[in-house]
């Protein structure tokens, strides 16, 4: 176990989730609070594990690339850019094999407490998540949840989702007008997809099931920024939350001009500390690792889980590289934290 010990230096700043923006707090809360003390324990090490600069000996979370294909080629997504420009790598599904050798490492002990199953393809493309879902909540993972674009979400799949024992489901959607909708998630159809996550509602409250909690979110960007308050109107009598993030620019194919309009020129209160790296894993479907969200092209590659442990990896020597200069307040010398959204946020 490394850095455990040393506090961060003061005009560090660890800002956690602060890229995106959640409404219905309260019912939010409320369910937190339903889901009991090991859930809140876990809720309590996330937030903490980064400010303290705590690792433990496995990740808290790890996120799972499902299947890095994907049913829908969205405008913003950095996996469209990187089809068309050829330097997306290979499109397959987690192997399942792989996938409970992964959960039976970092579960022995009791400390992976999340999943997310998402990096840059559509979960619900691999025909194993119900399977994968139910794996993890069997091997005592609190938190288990996964983004959609629900294109694939019929009532069967839904009733499967539902029962699978999932925590939460996030639904995609960029537009609550469907000429709009329609551009920004191209291959998606807004009038099936609004069908699907009011059906999937419909669904789990017949059944009177708290779980899975469910939220939509869209992604603010030029096209749509005006748009907030409709969307919010139209899904929030639907779902449990609505939410926002900003675009964030992958820094691929100089898209900025088109998209951003929330910039890095708000001046830094802190320095900005990288609170991923003390919580959560990308894990993808060749074995290849990386540690954050940012990093759509794989430039950071910490290891490949077909190569070595888990452990190895998260306590290794790029992990620890990587933590020390965020520690250091020099995330700037690397090449991709520097260009990093997240950093260059700051607090909106
Ligand atoms: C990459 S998708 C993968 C999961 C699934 N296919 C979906 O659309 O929900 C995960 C989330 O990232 C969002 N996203 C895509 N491009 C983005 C960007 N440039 N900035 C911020 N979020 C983005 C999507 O809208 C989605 O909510
Ligand atoms: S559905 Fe998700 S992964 Fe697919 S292109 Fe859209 S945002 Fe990207």
């Amino acid at each position: 176990m490394q850095n455990n010990k040393k506090e961060l230096s003061e005009n560090i700043e660890v800002l956690i989730d602060h890229n995106h923006k959640f409404f219905n707090e309260d019912k939010l809360k409320k369910w937190e609070i339903s889901q009991g003390d090991d859930y809140l324990n876990y809720r309590k090490i996330w937030n903490e594990y980064p400010k303290k600069g705590f690792v433990d000996s496995v990740p808290i979370h790890l996120d799972i690339e499902a299947s890095s294909a994907c049913n829908m080629k969205c405008i913003m997504c950095p996996r469209t850019d990187m089809l068309l420009d050829g330097t997306f790598w290979k499109v397959e599904n987690f192997n399942y094999e792989k996938y409970t050798k992964l959960i039976d490492e970092t579960t022995k002990d009791g400390k992976l407490k999340s999943i997310k199953f998402q990096y840059l393809g559509e979960p619900l493309v691999n025909k194993n998540l119900i399977k994968m879902i139910k794996y993890a909540k069997s091997r005592g993972v609190v938190d288990v949840m996964f983004n959609t674009n629900a294109a694939l979400l019929n009532k069967k799949k839904a009733l499967e989702v539902i029962n699978s024992g999932v925590d939460k489901v996030f639904f995609s959607f960029d537009s609550p007008y469907k000429e709009k909708y329609n551009k920004i998630r191209v291959g998606g159809d807004y009038d099936k997809v609004l069908t699907n996550i009011k059906n999937f509602m419909k669904i789990r409250n017949d059944l009177k099931k708290t779980k899975p909690l469910t939220r939509v979110q869209m992604v603010l960007m030029k096209d749509n920024k005006e748009e907030w308050e409709e969307f919010k109107k139209l899904f929030e009598p639907i779902v449990d939350t609505v939410a926002f993030g900003w675009w964030m620019d992958y820094n691929l194919n100089n898209k900025k001009e088109d998209f951003i309009i929330k910039d890095g020129t708000t001046k830094p209160e802190g320095v900005f500390c990288c609170p991923q790296i003390w919580q959560r894993m990308f894990v993808h479907p060749d074995g290849v690792v990386t540690p954050c969200c940012f990093d759509a092209k794989r430039e950071l590659k910490m290891g490949n889980m077909n190569e070595n442990s888990i452990e190895e990896i998260w306590n290794g020597k790029k992990y620890t590289d990587l933590r020390n200069l965020h520690k250091s307040g020099k995330f700037y010398e690397n090449d991709v934290c520097r260009n990093c959204a997240l950093a260059n946020f700051r607090k909106s």
